[in-house]
Protein backbone atom coordinates (compact mmCIF):
# COMPACT_ATOMS: atom_id res chain seq x y z
CA UNK A 1 0.00 0.00 0.00
CA UNK A 2 1.40 3.27 -1.17
CA UNK A 3 2.28 5.56 1.67
CA UNK A 4 -0.70 8.30 1.57
CA UNK A 5 1.30 11.16 2.28
CA UNK A 6 2.88 13.58 0.14
CA UNK A 7 5.27 15.72 1.29
CA UNK A 8 6.14 19.53 0.17
CA UNK A 9 9.22 21.10 2.09
CA UNK A 10 10.12 24.64 2.21
CA UNK A 11 10.62 28.08 3.33
CA UNK A 12 14.01 29.55 4.98
CA UNK A 13 15.54 32.77 6.09
CA UNK A 14 17.07 34.32 8.92
CA UNK A 15 19.03 31.69 11.40
CA UNK A 16 19.34 32.24 15.40
CA UNK A 17 21.91 30.80 18.13
CA UNK A 18 21.31 29.11 21.70
CA UNK A 19 19.15 26.07 22.71
CA UNK A 20 17.16 24.51 25.52
CA UNK A 21 16.38 20.86 26.10
CA UNK A 22 12.99 19.41 25.28
CA UNK A 23 12.08 17.03 28.23
CA UNK A 24 9.52 16.54 30.77
CA UNK A 25 10.35 14.57 33.53
CA UNK A 26 9.05 14.09 36.92
CA UNK A 27 12.45 14.63 39.31
CA UNK A 28 13.22 10.96 40.72
CA UNK A 29 10.72 9.17 39.42
CA UNK A 30 11.27 5.47 38.17
CA UNK A 31 10.27 1.92 38.01
CA UNK A 32 9.22 1.15 41.16
CA UNK A 33 10.29 -2.43 40.73
CA UNK A 34 12.97 -1.82 38.00
CA UNK A 35 10.19 -3.10 35.58
CA UNK A 36 8.68 -2.06 32.31
CA UNK A 37 11.36 0.79 31.53
CA UNK A 38 9.73 0.90 28.10
CA UNK A 39 5.68 -0.05 27.81
CA UNK A 40 4.60 -3.37 28.09
CA UNK A 41 3.36 -4.82 23.84
CA UNK A 42 1.66 -8.09 23.94
CA UNK A 43 -1.61 -8.99 23.59
CA UNK A 44 -5.03 -9.32 25.87
CA UNK A 45 -8.40 -11.30 25.03
CA UNK A 46 -11.22 -9.07 26.32
CA UNK A 47 -11.99 -7.05 23.11
CA UNK A 48 -12.38 -9.97 20.97
CA UNK A 49 -13.69 -12.77 22.84
CA UNK A 50 -14.90 -11.29 26.36
CA UNK A 51 -15.67 -13.87 28.77
CA UNK A 52 -15.30 -16.92 25.91
CA UNK A 53 -11.99 -17.79 27.13
CA UNK A 54 -10.32 -20.87 27.29
CA UNK A 55 -6.78 -22.97 27.05
CA UNK A 56 -7.15 -23.55 23.31
CA UNK A 57 -7.16 -20.00 22.09
CA UNK A 58 -4.58 -19.11 24.94
CA UNK A 59 -2.12 -21.34 23.24
CA UNK A 60 -2.89 -21.10 19.97
CA UNK A 61 -2.99 -16.87 20.16
CA UNK A 62 0.40 -17.36 21.67
CA UNK A 63 1.65 -20.10 18.95
CA UNK A 64 0.13 -17.26 16.03
CA UNK A 65 2.29 -14.61 17.60
CA UNK A 66 5.27 -16.39 17.15
CA UNK A 67 4.11 -17.57 13.57
CA UNK A 68 3.30 -13.93 12.55
CA UNK A 69 6.74 -12.21 13.62
CA UNK A 70 4.43 -10.07 16.25
CA UNK A 71 6.14 -12.30 19.55
CA UNK A 72 9.75 -10.81 17.45
CA UNK A 73 8.76 -7.48 17.22
CA UNK A 74 7.92 -7.27 20.68
CA UNK A 75 4.55 -8.10 21.14
CA UNK A 76 5.54 -10.88 24.48
CA UNK A 77 2.62 -10.90 26.83
CA UNK A 78 -0.54 -13.30 26.25
CA UNK A 79 -3.00 -11.79 29.03
CA UNK A 80 -5.57 -13.72 30.37
CA UNK A 81 -8.88 -11.14 31.41
CA UNK A 82 -11.67 -11.67 33.23
CA UNK A 83 -13.47 -14.91 33.45
CA UNK A 84 -10.96 -17.24 34.74
CA UNK A 85 -11.76 -18.68 37.59
CA UNK A 86 -14.26 -20.65 39.27
CA UNK A 87 -14.22 -19.65 42.99
CA UNK A 88 -12.22 -19.69 46.02
CA UNK A 89 -11.52 -23.05 47.82
CA UNK A 90 -11.94 -23.54 51.60
CA UNK A 91 -8.23 -22.55 52.40
CA UNK A 92 -9.12 -19.50 50.50
CA UNK A 93 -7.25 -19.70 47.32
CA UNK A 94 -8.76 -18.64 44.10
CA UNK A 95 -9.27 -22.00 41.76
CA UNK A 96 -9.23 -22.21 37.21
CA UNK A 97 -12.44 -23.34 35.99
CA UNK A 98 -11.82 -26.38 34.40
CA UNK A 99 -13.95 -26.52 32.17
CA UNK A 100 -12.04 -23.40 30.52
CA UNK A 101 -8.84 -24.69 31.82
CA UNK A 102 -9.14 -28.42 32.14
CA UNK A 103 -5.10 -28.99 32.97
CA UNK A 104 -5.18 -25.91 35.17
CA UNK A 105 -3.45 -22.33 34.59
CA UNK A 106 0.39 -23.79 35.96
CA UNK A 107 1.08 -25.97 32.67
CA UNK A 108 -0.68 -23.83 30.12
CA UNK A 109 1.53 -20.80 31.36
CA UNK A 110 4.87 -23.38 30.83
CA UNK A 111 4.37 -23.93 27.58
CA UNK A 112 3.62 -20.22 26.64
CA UNK A 113 7.05 -19.60 28.50
CA UNK A 114 8.48 -22.41 26.05
CA UNK A 115 7.15 -20.50 22.76
CA UNK A 116 9.33 -17.26 24.53
CA UNK A 117 6.13 -15.21 25.92
CA UNK A 118 5.39 -14.49 29.40
CA UNK A 119 1.87 -14.78 30.46
CA UNK A 120 -0.65 -12.23 32.12
CA UNK A 121 -3.59 -12.95 34.75
CA UNK A 122 -6.48 -10.29 35.48
CA UNK A 123 -8.20 -9.56 38.91
CA UNK A 124 -10.33 -6.57 40.19
CA UNK A 125 -9.48 -4.54 43.52
CA UNK A 126 -13.08 -5.11 44.37
CA UNK A 127 -15.30 -8.19 46.21
CA UNK A 128 -15.95 -9.61 42.59
CA UNK A 129 -14.21 -9.09 38.96
CA UNK A 130 -16.52 -7.10 36.50
CA UNK A 131 -17.73 -10.08 35.09
CA UNK A 132 -18.75 -10.96 39.04
CA UNK A 133 -16.33 -13.62 39.15
CA UNK A 134 -14.34 -13.67 43.06
CA UNK A 135 -12.29 -10.35 43.07
CA UNK A 136 -9.10 -9.73 45.04
CA UNK A 137 -10.08 -7.29 47.58
CA UNK A 138 -8.52 -8.21 50.91
CA UNK A 139 -7.21 -11.42 49.37
CA UNK A 140 -4.25 -10.08 48.27
CA UNK A 141 -1.32 -12.24 49.54
CA UNK A 142 -3.04 -15.33 48.80
CA UNK A 143 -3.56 -14.31 45.29
CA UNK A 144 -0.36 -12.72 44.68
CA UNK A 145 1.26 -15.99 45.63
CA UNK A 146 -1.10 -17.96 44.21
CA UNK A 147 -0.03 -16.45 40.51
CA UNK A 148 3.74 -16.48 41.37
CA UNK A 149 3.76 -20.25 42.43
CA UNK A 150 1.81 -20.69 38.78
CA UNK A 151 4.82 -18.21 36.70
CA UNK A 152 2.34 -15.49 36.35
CA UNK A 153 4.60 -12.51 34.87
CA UNK A 154 2.01 -9.14 34.69
CA UNK A 155 -1.54 -8.97 36.59
CA UNK A 156 -4.42 -6.30 35.31
CA UNK A 157 -6.16 -5.35 37.95
CA UNK A 158 -9.92 -3.75 37.45
CA UNK A 159 -11.46 -1.57 39.71
CA UNK A 160 -15.31 -3.07 39.29
CA UNK A 161 -17.05 -3.91 42.93
CA UNK A 162 -14.77 -2.14 44.76
CA UNK A 163 -17.09 -1.32 47.71
CA UNK A 164 -17.03 2.26 47.53
CA UNK A 165 -13.51 2.40 48.20
CA UNK A 166 -12.33 5.00 45.66
CA UNK A 167 -13.32 8.85 45.81
CA UNK A 168 -10.17 10.51 46.99
CA UNK A 169 -7.06 9.95 45.71
CA UNK A 170 -5.40 8.19 48.72
CA UNK A 171 -8.34 5.83 49.41
CA UNK A 172 -7.86 4.32 45.74
CA UNK A 173 -3.95 4.65 46.09
CA UNK A 174 -3.76 2.30 49.04
CA UNK A 175 -6.31 -0.07 47.64
CA UNK A 176 -3.98 -0.74 44.55
CA UNK A 177 -0.85 -0.38 46.54
CA UNK A 178 -1.88 -3.39 48.76
CA UNK A 179 -1.54 -5.77 45.61
CA UNK A 180 1.65 -3.84 44.85
CA UNK A 181 3.00 -4.82 48.33
CA UNK A 182 1.85 -8.37 47.80
CA UNK A 183 3.18 -8.82 44.46
CA UNK A 184 6.47 -7.68 45.73
CA UNK A 185 6.76 -10.05 48.59
CA UNK A 186 6.08 -12.74 46.39
CA UNK A 187 10.02 -12.55 44.94
CA UNK A 188 8.74 -12.88 41.93
CA UNK A 189 9.37 -10.02 39.16
CA UNK A 190 5.52 -9.27 38.33
CA UNK A 191 4.65 -6.37 35.70
CA UNK A 192 1.40 -4.18 37.58
CA UNK A 193 -1.05 -2.36 35.25
CA UNK A 194 -3.55 -0.69 37.57
CA UNK A 195 -7.04 -0.56 35.45
CA UNK A 196 -9.33 1.71 37.61
CA UNK A 197 -10.06 3.80 34.40
CA UNK A 198 -8.57 7.18 35.67
CA UNK A 199 -10.64 7.30 38.61
CA UNK A 200 -9.18 9.40 41.33
CA UNK A 201 -6.02 11.00 39.41
CA UNK A 202 -4.29 7.92 39.06
CA UNK A 203 -1.56 9.78 36.91
CA UNK A 204 -0.75 11.66 40.11
CA UNK A 205 -0.04 9.03 42.49
CA UNK A 206 0.38 5.49 40.82
CA UNK A 207 3.85 5.80 39.61
CA UNK A 208 5.41 4.37 42.84
CA UNK A 209 3.19 1.56 43.03
CA UNK A 210 2.86 0.28 39.96
CA UNK A 211 3.90 0.02 35.87
CA UNK A 212 1.04 1.43 33.90
CA UNK A 213 -2.85 2.96 35.03
CA UNK A 214 -5.26 3.35 33.06
CA UNK A 215 -6.08 6.67 32.68
CA UNK A 216 -9.50 6.43 30.71
CA UNK A 217 -12.97 4.76 31.01
CA UNK A 218 -12.64 1.75 28.27
CA UNK A 219 -12.16 2.12 25.04
CA UNK A 220 -14.26 1.08 21.93
CA UNK A 221 -14.02 0.16 18.33
CA UNK A 222 -14.90 3.57 16.96
CA UNK A 223 -12.66 6.43 15.96
CA UNK A 224 -14.89 10.05 17.39
CA UNK A 225 -18.33 8.89 17.64
CA UNK A 226 -19.56 10.51 21.13
CA UNK A 227 -20.99 8.02 23.31
CA UNK A 228 -22.73 9.21 26.30
CA UNK A 229 -21.56 6.18 28.77
CA UNK A 230 -17.74 7.38 28.05
CA UNK A 231 -19.02 11.45 29.32
CA UNK A 232 -15.96 12.67 30.25
CA UNK A 233 -13.74 15.23 27.74
CA UNK A 234 -10.75 15.72 30.45
CA UNK A 235 -8.89 12.74 32.52
CA UNK A 236 -8.20 15.10 34.90
CA UNK A 237 -11.56 15.02 38.01
CA UNK A 238 -13.62 12.56 35.53
CA UNK A 239 -15.50 11.05 38.41
CA UNK A 240 -17.19 8.83 36.22
CA UNK A 241 -14.96 7.17 33.70
CA UNK A 242 -17.57 4.93 32.35
CA UNK A 243 -16.88 3.09 28.60
CA UNK A 244 -17.65 3.11 25.05
CA UNK A 245 -14.50 6.25 24.87
CA UNK A 246 -13.64 6.34 21.15
CA UNK A 247 -10.12 6.62 19.91
CA UNK A 248 -10.28 10.69 19.80
CA UNK A 249 -12.15 11.06 23.05
CA UNK A 250 -9.01 8.65 24.74
CA UNK A 251 -6.37 10.68 22.51
CA UNK A 252 -7.45 14.14 23.63
CA UNK A 253 -7.68 13.32 27.28
CA UNK A 254 -3.93 12.80 27.25
CA UNK A 255 -2.66 15.86 26.16
CA UNK A 256 -3.17 17.46 29.74
CA UNK A 257 -1.63 14.65 31.63
CA UNK A 258 1.09 13.23 29.24
CA UNK A 259 3.99 14.12 31.16
CA UNK A 260 3.29 11.91 33.41
CA UNK A 261 4.18 9.01 31.33
CA UNK A 262 7.46 7.58 32.46
CA UNK A 263 10.00 4.94 32.30
CA UNK A 264 8.68 2.11 34.05
CA UNK A 265 5.26 4.17 34.59
CA UNK A 266 2.70 4.62 31.73
CA UNK A 267 -0.06 5.86 31.23
CA UNK A 268 -2.39 3.62 29.70
CA UNK A 269 -4.96 4.67 26.55
CA UNK A 270 -6.42 1.10 26.89
CA UNK A 271 -5.73 -2.23 24.33
CA UNK A 272 -5.60 -1.53 20.82
CA UNK A 273 -8.98 -2.04 18.66
CA UNK A 274 -6.72 -2.53 15.65
CA UNK A 275 -8.63 -5.36 13.53
CA UNK A 276 -12.08 -5.81 15.26
CA UNK A 277 -13.35 -3.99 12.13
CA UNK A 278 -15.09 -0.62 13.35
CA UNK A 279 -12.54 1.75 11.64
CA UNK A 280 -11.48 1.71 8.58
CA UNK A 281 -7.68 1.45 7.28
CA UNK A 282 -6.50 5.51 8.00
CA UNK A 283 -8.57 5.10 11.30
CA UNK A 284 -6.41 2.29 12.66
CA UNK A 285 -3.26 3.60 11.03
CA UNK A 286 -4.02 6.76 13.86
CA UNK A 287 -5.15 4.39 16.70
CA UNK A 288 -1.94 2.26 16.77
CA UNK A 289 0.44 5.43 15.91
CA UNK A 290 -0.73 8.22 18.39
CA UNK A 291 -0.76 4.86 21.00
CA UNK A 292 2.57 4.26 20.34
CA UNK A 293 3.84 8.13 20.32
CA UNK A 294 2.45 8.41 23.46
CA UNK A 295 3.77 5.68 24.86
CA UNK A 296 0.38 3.89 25.90
CA UNK A 297 1.08 -0.14 26.24
CA UNK A 298 0.29 -1.50 22.61
CA UNK A 299 -1.69 -4.64 23.77
CA UNK A 300 -3.18 -6.59 20.75
CA UNK A 301 -7.09 -6.92 21.28
CA UNK A 302 -8.37 -8.77 18.26
CA UNK A 303 -8.60 -12.48 17.61
CA UNK A 304 -5.15 -13.09 15.78
CA UNK A 305 -6.59 -16.54 13.41
CA UNK A 306 -8.65 -14.03 11.09
CA UNK A 307 -6.51 -10.93 11.28
CA UNK A 308 -5.79 -9.08 7.88
CA UNK A 309 -3.02 -8.11 6.06
CA UNK A 310 -3.62 -4.77 6.21
CA UNK A 311 -4.26 -5.19 10.30
CA UNK A 312 -0.90 -6.97 9.93
CA UNK A 313 1.05 -4.30 8.34
CA UNK A 314 -0.68 -1.88 10.85
CA UNK A 315 0.70 -3.82 13.88
CA UNK A 316 3.97 -4.77 12.65
CA UNK A 317 5.26 -1.38 11.72
CA UNK A 318 8.65 -1.50 13.14
CA UNK A 319 9.22 1.87 13.00
CA UNK A 320 6.06 2.97 14.38
CA UNK A 321 7.09 0.58 17.27
CA UNK A 322 10.13 1.88 17.97
CA UNK A 323 8.58 5.30 18.92
CA UNK A 324 6.82 3.41 22.16
CA UNK A 325 10.33 1.06 22.55
CA UNK A 326 12.17 4.45 22.78
CA UNK A 327 14.35 4.81 25.62
CA UNK A 328 13.24 8.08 26.17
CA UNK A 329 9.34 6.79 27.23
CA UNK A 330 8.22 10.10 26.89
CA UNK A 331 4.71 10.72 25.18
CA UNK A 332 4.29 13.24 22.78
CA UNK A 333 2.40 16.69 23.10
CA UNK A 334 -0.15 18.64 21.82
CA UNK A 335 1.14 21.22 20.35
CA UNK A 336 -2.32 22.61 19.05
CA UNK A 337 -5.63 21.60 18.40
CA UNK A 338 -8.35 23.16 16.17
CA UNK A 339 -12.26 22.43 15.42
CA UNK A 340 -12.69 22.35 11.57
CA UNK A 341 -15.76 22.91 9.38
CA UNK A 342 -15.71 19.42 8.01
CA UNK A 343 -17.58 17.73 10.65
CA UNK A 344 -17.91 14.10 9.68
CA UNK A 345 -21.67 11.88 10.47
CA UNK A 346 -20.84 11.49 13.85
CA UNK A 347 -20.60 15.55 13.87
CA UNK A 348 -17.06 15.96 14.86
CA UNK A 349 -14.41 17.85 13.16
CA UNK A 350 -10.81 18.10 14.35
CA UNK A 351 -7.01 18.36 13.48
CA UNK A 352 -4.19 18.74 15.93
CA UNK A 353 -0.27 19.01 16.01
CA UNK A 354 1.68 16.49 18.70
CA UNK A 355 5.24 16.50 19.27
CA UNK A 356 8.16 14.33 20.63
CA UNK A 357 11.44 14.61 21.62
CA UNK A 358 13.36 11.00 20.74
CA UNK A 359 16.54 9.44 22.62
CA UNK A 360 18.87 10.26 19.79
CA UNK A 361 17.97 13.87 19.27
CA UNK A 362 15.49 13.17 16.43
CA UNK A 363 12.05 14.69 16.41
CA UNK A 364 8.79 13.09 15.70
CA UNK A 365 5.57 15.20 14.91
CA UNK A 366 2.09 13.92 14.22
CA UNK A 367 -0.38 16.17 12.02
CA UNK A 368 -3.77 14.35 13.42
CA UNK A 369 -6.28 15.18 10.78
CA UNK A 370 -9.75 14.24 12.37
CA UNK A 371 -11.80 16.30 10.08
CA UNK A 372 -14.13 14.24 7.41
CA UNK A 373 -11.87 15.69 4.18
CA UNK A 374 -8.69 15.24 3.05
CA UNK A 375 -6.50 18.52 3.51
CA UNK A 376 -2.86 19.73 3.15
CA UNK A 377 -1.69 20.28 6.83
CA UNK A 378 1.04 22.80 8.36
CA UNK A 379 3.54 22.43 11.26
CA UNK A 380 6.01 25.40 12.01
CA UNK A 381 9.20 24.86 13.31
CA UNK A 382 8.46 27.51 15.65
CA UNK A 383 5.07 25.31 16.66
CA UNK A 384 6.96 21.82 16.97
CA UNK A 385 10.20 23.68 19.02
CA UNK A 386 7.61 25.33 21.45
CA UNK A 387 9.36 24.36 24.20
CA UNK A 388 12.78 24.35 23.38
CA UNK A 389 12.30 28.14 23.02
CA UNK A 390 10.19 28.55 25.89
CA UNK A 391 12.23 26.21 28.76
CA UNK A 392 13.30 29.23 31.04
CA UNK A 393 14.01 32.84 29.97
CA UNK A 394 12.62 33.23 26.13
CA UNK A 395 15.51 32.28 23.52
CA UNK A 396 14.97 31.27 19.74
CA UNK A 397 15.66 27.80 19.84
CA UNK A 398 19.08 26.26 18.00
CA UNK A 399 16.18 23.81 16.85
CA UNK A 400 14.48 26.74 14.11
CA UNK A 401 18.02 26.88 12.74
CA UNK A 402 18.78 23.90 12.01
CA UNK A 403 17.98 21.90 8.74
CA UNK A 404 15.99 19.37 9.16
CA UNK A 405 15.46 15.78 6.92
CA UNK A 406 11.81 14.26 6.82
CA UNK A 407 11.55 10.46 6.94
CA UNK A 408 7.72 9.17 6.68
CA UNK A 409 7.50 6.73 9.64
CA UNK A 410 4.74 4.50 7.54
CA UNK A 411 6.85 4.55 4.43
CA UNK A 412 8.02 1.39 4.73
CA UNK A 413 4.05 -0.05 5.24
CA UNK A 414 4.44 -3.91 4.29
CA UNK A 415 2.56 -4.38 1.24
CA UNK A 416 -0.74 -6.04 1.40
CA UNK A 417 1.19 -9.42 -0.70
CA UNK A 418 3.63 -9.35 2.07
CA UNK A 419 2.07 -9.40 4.78
CA UNK A 420 -0.19 -12.13 3.30
CA UNK A 421 2.73 -14.07 2.53
CA UNK A 422 3.67 -13.90 6.49
CA UNK A 423 0.12 -14.93 7.65
CA UNK A 424 0.40 -17.59 5.58
CA UNK A 425 3.81 -19.03 5.00
CA UNK A 426 5.79 -17.05 8.78
CA UNK A 427 8.13 -13.84 8.65
CA UNK A 428 10.85 -15.78 7.38
CA UNK A 429 9.53 -14.80 4.01
CA UNK A 430 10.51 -10.94 4.52
CA UNK A 431 12.94 -11.72 7.44
CA UNK A 432 15.83 -10.43 4.44
CA UNK A 433 14.07 -7.26 3.81
CA UNK A 434 15.92 -4.38 5.38
CA UNK A 435 12.31 -2.33 6.19
CA UNK A 436 11.24 -5.79 8.67
CA UNK A 437 12.66 -5.98 12.16
CA UNK A 438 13.35 -8.63 14.36
CA UNK A 439 13.73 -7.50 17.92
CA UNK A 440 14.54 -10.37 19.87
CA UNK A 441 17.46 -10.67 17.86
CA UNK A 442 18.36 -6.45 18.06
CA UNK A 443 16.14 -4.68 20.65
CA UNK A 444 15.01 -1.30 19.50
CA UNK A 445 17.21 0.83 21.67
CA UNK A 446 20.40 -0.86 19.80
CA UNK A 447 18.63 -0.89 16.40
CA UNK A 448 18.17 2.39 17.00
CA UNK A 449 21.66 3.59 18.16
CA UNK A 450 22.48 1.81 14.70
CA UNK A 451 20.29 3.74 12.53
CA UNK A 452 18.90 0.22 11.54
CA UNK A 453 16.61 1.31 8.26
CA UNK A 454 13.61 -0.20 9.19
CA UNK A 455 12.99 1.93 11.89
CA UNK A 456 13.22 5.10 10.23
CA UNK A 457 10.80 4.80 7.27
CA UNK A 458 11.46 6.56 3.77
CA UNK A 459 12.79 9.65 3.32
CA UNK A 460 10.44 12.37 2.08
CA UNK A 461 11.63 15.89 1.49
CA UNK A 462 14.08 18.04 4.07
CA UNK A 463 12.45 21.62 6.19
CA UNK A 464 14.74 24.28 5.88
CA UNK A 465 15.42 26.73 8.99
CA UNK A 466 12.42 28.33 10.27
CA UNK A 467 10.68 26.83 7.63
CA UNK A 468 7.19 24.56 7.71
CA UNK A 469 6.72 20.66 7.78
CA UNK A 470 3.67 20.38 5.09
CA UNK A 471 1.73 17.25 4.51
CA UNK A 472 -1.36 15.87 2.71
CA UNK A 473 -2.86 14.00 4.71
CA UNK A 474 -6.54 11.99 4.16
CA UNK A 475 -9.42 11.90 6.40
CA UNK A 476 -9.28 10.42 9.32
CA UNK A 477 -5.41 9.65 9.16
CA UNK A 478 -2.36 10.64 10.30
CA UNK A 479 1.04 12.22 8.95
CA UNK A 480 3.93 10.59 11.56
CA UNK A 481 7.03 12.07 10.86
CA UNK A 482 10.41 11.77 12.35
CA UNK A 483 12.87 15.12 11.61
CA UNK A 484 16.15 14.08 11.75
CA UNK A 485 19.01 16.97 11.92
CA UNK A 486 20.90 17.09 8.12
CA UNK A 487 24.57 15.96 9.18
CA UNK A 488 27.16 18.89 8.96
CA UNK A 489 24.69 21.58 7.84
CA UNK A 490 23.61 22.35 11.63
CA UNK A 491 23.48 25.97 12.94
CA UNK A 492 24.52 27.32 9.39
CA UNK A 493 23.99 31.35 9.67
C1 LIG B 1 -12.34 -21.68 23.02
O1 LIG B 1 -12.64 -20.31 22.83
C2 LIG B 1 -12.79 -19.93 21.49
C3 LIG B 1 -12.94 -18.41 21.45
O2 LIG B 1 -14.03 -17.99 22.23
C4 LIG B 1 -13.94 -20.67 20.88
O3 LIG B 1 -14.07 -20.32 19.52
C5 LIG B 1 -13.71 -22.17 20.98
O4 LIG B 1 -14.82 -22.87 20.52
C6 LIG B 1 -13.43 -22.56 22.42
N1 LIG B 1 -12.97 -23.94 22.44
C7 LIG B 1 -13.33 -24.76 23.37
C8 LIG B 1 -12.74 -26.12 23.29
O5 LIG B 1 -14.12 -24.45 24.25
C1 LIG C 1 -6.70 -24.45 47.69
O1 LIG C 1 -5.81 -24.05 46.65
C2 LIG C 1 -4.46 -23.98 47.03
C3 LIG C 1 -3.68 -23.40 45.86
O2 LIG C 1 -3.90 -24.10 44.69
C4 LIG C 1 -3.97 -25.33 47.45
O3 LIG C 1 -2.62 -25.24 47.85
C5 LIG C 1 -4.82 -25.84 48.58
O4 LIG C 1 -4.46 -27.16 48.90
C6 LIG C 1 -6.29 -25.80 48.21
N1 LIG C 1 -7.07 -26.10 49.36
C7 LIG C 1 -8.03 -27.02 49.35
C8 LIG C 1 -8.75 -27.24 50.62
O5 LIG C 1 -8.30 -27.64 48.33
C1 LIG D 1 10.29 -4.95 45.67
O1 LIG D 1 10.40 -3.57 45.97
C2 LIG D 1 11.73 -3.13 46.13
C3 LIG D 1 11.68 -1.68 46.59
O2 LIG D 1 10.93 -0.91 45.72
C4 LIG D 1 12.48 -3.32 44.85
O3 LIG D 1 13.81 -2.90 44.98
C5 LIG D 1 12.43 -4.77 44.46
O4 LIG D 1 13.05 -4.95 43.19
C6 LIG D 1 11.00 -5.28 44.39
N1 LIG D 1 11.00 -6.69 44.15
C7 LIG D 1 10.18 -7.27 43.31
C8 LIG D 1 10.32 -8.73 43.17
O5 LIG D 1 9.36 -6.65 42.67
C1 LIG E 1 -1.05 24.86 4.82
O1 LIG E 1 -0.33 25.74 4.01
C2 LIG E 1 -0.78 25.75 2.66
C3 LIG E 1 0.20 26.58 1.88
O2 LIG E 1 0.40 27.81 2.51
C4 LIG E 1 -2.20 26.26 2.61
O3 LIG E 1 -2.68 26.20 1.28
C5 LIG E 1 -3.07 25.35 3.48
O4 LIG E 1 -4.38 25.85 3.54
C6 LIG E 1 -2.51 25.25 4.87
N1 LIG E 1 -3.29 24.25 5.58
C7 LIG E 1 -3.85 24.47 6.76
C8 LIG E 1 -4.65 23.35 7.34
O5 LIG E 1 -3.73 25.51 7.38
C1 LIG F 1 15.08 -13.02 0.33
O1 LIG F 1 16.24 -13.54 -0.29
C2 LIG F 1 16.02 -14.59 -1.17
C3 LIG F 1 17.36 -15.10 -1.65
O2 LIG F 1 18.15 -14.02 -2.09
C4 LIG F 1 15.13 -14.11 -2.32
O3 LIG F 1 14.85 -15.19 -3.20
C5 LIG F 1 13.84 -13.57 -1.75
O4 LIG F 1 13.04 -13.01 -2.76
C6 LIG F 1 14.12 -12.51 -0.71
N1 LIG F 1 12.86 -12.11 -0.08
C7 LIG F 1 12.56 -10.84 0.19
C8 LIG F 1 11.23 -10.62 0.81
O5 LIG F 1 13.27 -9.92 -0.06
C1 LIG G 1 14.37 -13.39 15.49
O1 LIG G 1 15.61 -13.62 16.08
C2 LIG G 1 15.60 -14.66 17.03
C3 LIG G 1 16.96 -14.65 17.73
O2 LIG G 1 17.98 -14.58 16.81
C4 LIG G 1 15.28 -15.96 16.33
O3 LIG G 1 15.26 -17.02 17.27
C5 LIG G 1 13.91 -15.81 15.69
O4 LIG G 1 13.59 -16.97 14.95
C6 LIG G 1 13.88 -14.62 14.75
N1 LIG G 1 12.52 -14.40 14.32
C7 LIG G 1 12.18 -14.18 13.06
C8 LIG G 1 10.75 -13.86 12.83
O5 LIG G 1 12.96 -14.20 12.14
Amino acid sequence: MPSPFALLALIASIAAPASAKGYANIPGASSYNGLNLVPQMGWDDWNAFGCNVNETLLFSTAQTLVSTGLRDLGYKYVILDDCWSSGRNSSGYLEEDREKFPRGLAPLISDIHALGLKFGIYSSAGIFTCGRYPGSLDHEEKDAALWASWGVDYVKYDNCFNQGRSGTPEISFKRYEAMSKALNATGRSVVYAICNWGNDDPFDWAYTISNSWRMSGDIYDSFNRPDSRCPCDEAIGCRWPGFHCSVMNILNKMAAIQARSMSGAFNDMDMLEVGNGGQDDNEYVTHFSMWALLSSPLLLGTNLATLSPANLAILSNPAVIALNQDPSAGAAIRKWRYLVADKDANGQGEISLWTRVMDNGDTVVALVNAGNAARSMNATLADIFLDQSTGGTYRPAEELATNWEVWDLWGGRMAEAEARAVIESGPSVSANSTMRYNASAVGYAEGLKANHPALFGTKVGTVAPHGTLTAQVARHSVGLFRLRKVAGMRDEL
